[in-house]
């Protein structure tokens, strides 16, 4: 055969495979989530989320020793408490179960880890949304706006080098910068869920915050179907002062990732959420596609989607792996 062009010859050897290839994964571009519980004595596996755990701060402790020698670069701090009510009010208790969680994770990690704090009130409400509501039952942004600001200031307070916005309110992320320069935490960095969808892969996740939510997240969060919504958001967040900017979900989403990546100039991250893990986790569990190479797969697709920064459940096996890799 007369073929001039065989992209295989690229392919043939290992080597030249490596060579060749235009996206890596690195360690350090991973966030972990965790899940730290007040009141609770010993970690509990979370329903719909294999191996990953509601810690107390005690277990939450012993494995931020194991994180901070894995090589990853962040955890992402997600804090249930016993008490809720309508305001929330234990998300700005200073001695609420998340800024102790937070200044925790500074303290035992702080050298090793980038601390992201969540920054939203959907696990400290009593009926589960992300901001309060109005006598109505319809979000009331604007006062969301202020308890968001009061959280931002402690949060940083107790030691949270990101804050991440996910509750998806308008002007949250000015509302939170201006905040938090007003305080002089002007290093402190938004981590800014722009492009945050309301999907219905956010099943187990519910579950590991032992969420109140009745009904749905639709006037808040974006509708699936819209690519421009995203990017008016986006746009929108990086005028406000975002540092990074989020797409999530992860995997359903890459084209809104891919679309983000060609004009936003800040650091982008996507969210594998805990229904794109369960997807994998239960199809590998019954052998239909192999665990490891799935994850790495997803993994780097990310990557190649547009993504610096990867917020898995996945963080630490993959780094394992990664290490694995390199000493092969
Ligand atoms: C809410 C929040 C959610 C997730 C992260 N933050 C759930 C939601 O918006 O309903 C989901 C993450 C996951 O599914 O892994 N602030």
């Amino acid at each position: 055969m007369n073929i001039t062009h065989r992209p295989q010859r690229v392919r043939k050897s290992k080597a030249m495979r490596s060579l060749v290839r235009q996206t890596s994964l690195q360690a350090s571009s991973l966030i972990l989530p965790v899940f730290v519980k007040e009141g609770i004595d010993t970690p509990k596996e979370i329903k719909g989320m294999k191996g990953v755990f509601q810690h107390s701060l005690a277990s939450f402790a012993i494995e931020l020793e194991i994180i901070k020698k894995s090589g990853i670069g962040a955890v992402m701090i997600f804090a249930i408490p016993l008490l809720r009510d309508e305001l929330g009010t234990e998300a700005i208790n200073p001695n609420g179960i998340l800024n102790q969680a937070v200044a925790l994770a500074k303290s035992v990690a702080g050298g090793d880890l980038v601390i992201v704090a969540d920054l939203c009130l959907d696990e400290f409400t009593s009926h589960g949304h992300c901001g309060l509501l109005d006598g109505q039952g319809r979000i009331d942004n604007d006062r969301t706006l202020e308890i968001y600001q009061v959280m931002a200031v402690q949060l940083a307070k107790s030691g949270a080098d990101i804050l991440g916005t996910s509750g998806m309110m308008d002007g949250q992320v000015g509302a939170v910068r201006s905040a938090l320069d007003l305080a002089g935490f002007t290093d402190t960095s938004i981590l800014a869920y722009a492009a945050k969808f309301a999907s219905a892969l956010y099943g187990p996740f519910r579950n590991a915050v032992d969420s109140a939510l009745q009904g749905d997240r639709k006037s808040y969060q974006e509708d699936p179907a819209n690519m421009k919504d995203a990017m008016r958001e986006i746009e929108l967040d990086v005028a406000e002062g975002a540092d990074i900017i989020m797409v999530k979900p992860g995997l359903l989403y890459f084209d809104v990732l891919h679309a983000a990546s060609q004009f936003v100039n800040l650091p982008l991250a996507t969210y594998i959420v805990s229904g794109e893990m369960a997807m994998v986790e239960y199809a590998a569990e019954n052998g239909a596609i192999d665990r490891r190479s799935t994850i790495m797969e997803i993994a780097l697709s990310a990557k190649r989607a547009g993504a610096q920064i990867i917020c898995t459940y996945w963080a630490l096996e993959i780094a394992h792996w990664l290490k694995e890799e390199a000493t092969k």
